[in-house]
């Protein structure tokens, strides 16, 4: 996609984080912009930071977990702005546990949102971009975590693993039919943003084992520092358009995801075993850590 003057953008999880650096970036790039998100006073303040810095911009919540919800979205584009040309599904939650502890509420909200999410903003969507035979691009926020599973983050890496897979079936789909929407997977390694404290937007009927951890202050102040080493936002979000705009499929960002992808592919191809990788408990020495994973998904080496 070369010309986004004027193109529609709608944009999941747009009131924090990435979402609202693509949401800059592409705007400054006179994107017409719709923000959808969860968290109400979140977005409206995003939609207000947009229209101050000159970017039209409307908001609409949506919890993109609820296929109705997602429909009502694309209703509100269509009689407000017109049609989709920009169709990112970012909305992302995260929780940390052991695969075996967490709760059947842990493993299915994440699902829910992560993996449901994007199907649900397909779903809702695409149908429309492809009967107008206009073109335009769907990113789907997946990870580094798409290629990787890390301990103490099984629902998390296993629904961004879903989405590389999902995200692949449609590049092929829309390549094969010819109908000029590209599609990219956008993945980040750890990026400064508020991702670790997803609980706040978390339904409140739910039955979290996983929460427990944010009872605890140094924790909390534990993850907030090591969070805040990743890469900014604005920088996912130059990644993105240029990656957008050149038509490619895989989307990275910094200078460490290679090395990454070559030590964690590498050993795929080889059938040795993975990288052992974990943001909970490791009792192994210290010297027989794997570091590498660590600099390289935050980015900060
Ligand atoms: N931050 C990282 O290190 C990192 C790394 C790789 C990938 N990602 C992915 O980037 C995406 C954006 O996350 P972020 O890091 O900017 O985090 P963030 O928490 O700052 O932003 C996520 C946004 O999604 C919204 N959201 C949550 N549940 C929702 C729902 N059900 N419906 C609609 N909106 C909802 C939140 O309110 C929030 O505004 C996610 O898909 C995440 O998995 C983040």
């Amino acid at each position: 996609m070369k010309d986004f003057k004027g193109k529609v953008a709608v944009i999941t999880g747009g009131a924090s984080g990435i979402g609202l650096a693509l949401a800059n970036r592409f705007g400054r790039e006179g994107c017409r912009i719709m923000l959808a998100d969860i968290e109400e006073e979140a977005l409206q303040v995003a939609v207000d930071q947009l229209r101050g810095s000159g970017i039209e911009a409307e908001g609409h919540r949506t919890d993109v977990s609820d296929l109705h919800s997602v429909e009502g979205l694309r209703d509100r584009v269509n009689s407000t702005f017109g049609h989709t040309a920009l169709l990112f599904n970012n909305a992302g939650v995260s929780i940390t546990g052991p695969t075996w502890k967490m709760s059947p509420d842990d493993w299915r909200w994440v699902w829910d949102v992560n993996v449901w999410g994007a199907v649900n903003g397909i779903r809702a969507f695409l149908p429309d971009m492809i009967d107008r035979g206009e073109g335009g691009h769907v990113i789907n926020t997946g990870s580094l975590a798409s290629f990787n599973g890390n301990g103490d983050h099984a629902p998390y890496c296993s629904s961004k693993a879903a989405l590389l897979g999902m995200s692949q079936s449609l590049y092929s789909e829309m390549a094969a039919m010819m109908t000029g929407i590209g599609v990219s997977i956008l993945c980040p390694g750890m990026v400064a943003t508020q991702i670790h404290r997803s609980w706040r937007n978390r339904p409140e009927a739910d039955n979290a084992w996983s929460d427990r951890e944010y009872a605890d202050e140094a924790f909390r102040q534990g993850s907030e520092e090591f969070q805040g080493r990743g890469l900014s936002p604005e920088q996912i979000a130059d990644a993105t358009f240029d990656g957008v705009r050149n038509g490619s499929f895989y989307i990275f960002a910094g200078n460490t995801w290679s090395a990454f992808l070559a030590e964690t592919m590498g050993r795929a191809m080889r059938a040795e075993n993975p990288l052992v990788m974990t943001w909970g408990e490791d009792r192994r020495p210290l010297d027989e850590r794997e570091l590498l994973p660590w600099h390289a998904i935050s980015g900060t080496v």
